[in-house]
């Protein structure tokens, strides 16, 4: 049988390995031609870069942890563990593939179902998001925190994301018109799990996005949570994959809750 908990600190060095390996190749393929095409629509872009990103990151995790399951964005999931590693090898493609700078690899494991390791990479800043569970959220090493932000009309400043079928599923666009209309400050910034990293930092004092996939949120949740943030769905029900996720300092929670209800 697979060890029941394996030690969180080795399983942290590993995705870090994975995560700076993946970003080396973002930085390396930024002037090359990284082979740009479509997916489920023609403005959901894949290149070479998310595809030789993941086989790298899986090539990492299982030198170390050979029966460790993996669920990638580009791979798939290929076997039954109760280690489950979620991987998004480029977060932000469409970003990456115009030059424009946001964009990371994110690396969660989860243990049972329950979300252990995070790490965030973000190779244009070379800052680098992670976090073990109940040992609290680091940037470069350094203890972070969310904001302060005790008021939405202070203002806080919030970030969404759209799905890439926003005309088939165009029901962000009217909480997204909601917020702006009260003037508050609102980004789209195009890499979710680097948004949500952002709310752990301080940088942000809310995000939220309807459609998401695992390994968009895995490892930012657990930052975001040892970070002292809060999330939940739209109705303030515990949040779960695939659902609309509401995430904040947690002081301003409730409100951005009314806001969006
Ligand atoms: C996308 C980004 C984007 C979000 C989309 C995601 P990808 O991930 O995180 O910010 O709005 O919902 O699919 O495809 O660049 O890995
Ligand atoms: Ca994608
Ligand atoms: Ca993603
Ligand atoms: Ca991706």
């Amino acid at each position: 049988n697979p060890e029941p908990n394996p030690n969180l600190n080795r399983c942290l060095d590993v995705a870090i390995e994975a995560a700076k390996a993946a970003g080396a190749i973002h930085l390396f393929y930024r002037d090359q031609d990284f082979g740009v095409s479509s997916k489920s629509n023609f403005s959901d872009l894949v290149t070479i870069v998310d595809r030789k990103s993941e086989e790298k990151i899986r090539e990492v995790i299982q030198l170390h942890f050979p029966d460790h399951a993996i669920l990638g964005e580009e791979g798939g999931q290929d076997r039954e563990a109760d280690q489950l590693w979620v991987v998004d090898p480029l977060d932000g493609t469409v970003n990456y593939a115009h030059g424009f700078p946001f964009s990371c690899v994110s690396i969660g494991l989860e243990i049972q179902g329950v979300r252990s390791v995070g790490v965030v990479f973000d190779p244009n800043r070379n800052e680098l998001f992670t976090a073990i569970r109940g040992q609290g959220a680091f940037l470069n090493g350094r203890r972070i925190q969310v904001s302060q932000t005790a008021d939405l009309m202070a203002p806080a400043l919030l970030a969404t994301g759209f799905p890439y079928d926003v005309a088939s599923d165009p029901t962000n666009l009217e909480k997204f018109a909601r917020f702006l209309k009260l003037g508050l400050p609102v980004r789209r910034p195009g890499a979710a799990a680097l948004d949500i990293s952002y709310v752990a930092c301080g940088r942000l004092d809310g995000f939220w996005e309807y459609k998401l996939n695992p390994w968009d949120v895995s490892a930012g949740l657990l930052i975001l949570e040892e970070a002292g943030g809060a999330f939940s769905g739209f109705s303030g029900a515990p949040y779960r994959y695939g659902e609309p996720l509401l995430i904040s300092n947690g002081k301003i929670q409730q409100q951005m809750l009314e806001v969006l209800k």
